[in-house]
């Protein structure tokens, strides 16, 4: 199977080698990563991270993966104030689950290319309550679309005019294969009502466990809190390894190594997609992280169960969407698959949709 729906890293991306060597060194530096301890994680990470935001480190929490702490801000949010929860349409399908299991409402305001319309969401604030905002602005899973930075200072102020807390879901930013990073949410709102949220997933292995939430300091304790709650003391082990990579210098290369991987892989999806699809078919073009959002000319569904057959896997656009919508669009993970899959997944594709 050519998969264009694992949103995972190509295997190549993971310096197993490494990894092990930072391992080794994490448990040799401090035996106390084999113990339990605080549960807001591994101190010299939070350190390091709490500097790369400019907030104390008691403002950070590590997560076991950026999901687990989306579980724990949603179940905080969702019990402090009551109301709906405002995400993007269309938006990563994890925590439309989880929110669907909480038994939140959601509402899903409008992408389009310069990601999240501000006017959209202005009138969604109005029309009820607002527990909190959830926007991924960088790389969006699952459209790849980065919201403007005009529009990103157009919804700090009007989270910032209503007291609406932000989930700012940021795992692709640092994945940027060229143009200029506009401002975190975070940054422009000086982290009063924005929490920052990232991973170590897509910079240097998912199989770490290795997510981290930059909150306001009350939040950040009851985040805390409910990690140890669940589970008593965090993974340090993957964590020290994550701060040996980082003390040791070696974070910035494997960074620049993974992204000239995963670079060739979008430059060859985009070039396919050009040579097979062009006026049939439209998508993004993302200056990094790991999707494209493909808008089709017929039923997602139908094309999906065709390609399977034919052993080739993406994840059809109603999966993002809490109300069905979608139906005619995919989401295509550059990521995974090798350049030559790639080229060919794209052909057998575009194939089935001439037919
Ligand atoms: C937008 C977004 N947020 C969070 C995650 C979760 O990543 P992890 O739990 O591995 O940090 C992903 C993973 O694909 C993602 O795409």
């Amino acid at each position: 199977m050519i998969s264009f729906a694992r949103g995972a890293p190509a295997p190549e991306c993971l310096d197993a080698e490494l990894l092990a060597d930072c391992a080794r060194a994490a448990v040799e530096r401090d035996t106390g990563v084999l113990a339990y301890g605080a549960g807001g994680g591994y101190e010299p990470l939070r350190e390091w991270l709490g500097a790369r935001h400019g907030v104390e480190p008691g403002r950070v929490v590590v997560t076991n993966g950026g999901l687990q702490g989306f579980v724990f801000y949603a179940e905080e949010l969702l019990a402090e104030r009551p109301g709906q929860v405002i995400v993007e349409a269309p938006t990563y399908d994890r925590p439309l689950k989880i929110l669907a299991r909480l038994r939140a409402e959601v509402v899903a305001v409008e992408l389009d290319g310069e990601g999240l319309d501000p006017d959209a969401l202005e009138r969604a604030l109005d029309a009820g309550e607002t527990s909190f905002l959830y926007t991924i602005p960088t790389f969006q899973n699952p459209s790849g679309r980065t919201l403007s930075a005009e529009r990103r200072r157009r919804v700090v102020e009007l989270a910032q005019a209503r007291g609406v807390p932000v989930l700012e879901d940021d795992p692709y930013g640092l994945v940027r294969y060229e143009g200029e990073a506009p401002p975190s949410l975070h940054e422009l709102d000086g982290g009063e009502l924005v929490t920052y949220a990232s991973s170590f997933s897509k910079t240097v292995a998912p199989g770490l466990r290795v997510g981290w939430f930059t909150a306001p300091t009350g939040l950040a304790a009851r985040l805390e809190a409910r990690a140890v709650s669940n589970y008593i003391s965090p993974p340090f082990l993957s964590q020290a390894t994550v701060f040996e990579l980082i003390d040791r210098g070696a974070f910035e290369p494997n960074l620049e190594r993974i992204k000239g991987l995963l670079r060739l892989r979008r430059d060859t999806m985009l070039e396919t997609l050009e040579r097979e699809l062009a006026g049939t078919a439209t998508w993004s073009e993302p200056e990094g992280g790991y999707f494209l959002w493909v808008d089709l000319p017929g039923d997602a569904a139908t094309l999906l169960e065709r390609a399977e057959a034919e052993g080739v896997s993406f994840v059809k656009g109603s999966d993002f969407f809490p109300d069905g919508r979608g139906g005619r669009s995919a989401r295509l993970a550059f990521s995974y698959a090798s350049p030559s899959e790639i080229d060919s997944g794209v052909s057998t594709l575009a194939a089935l949709l001439r037919a």
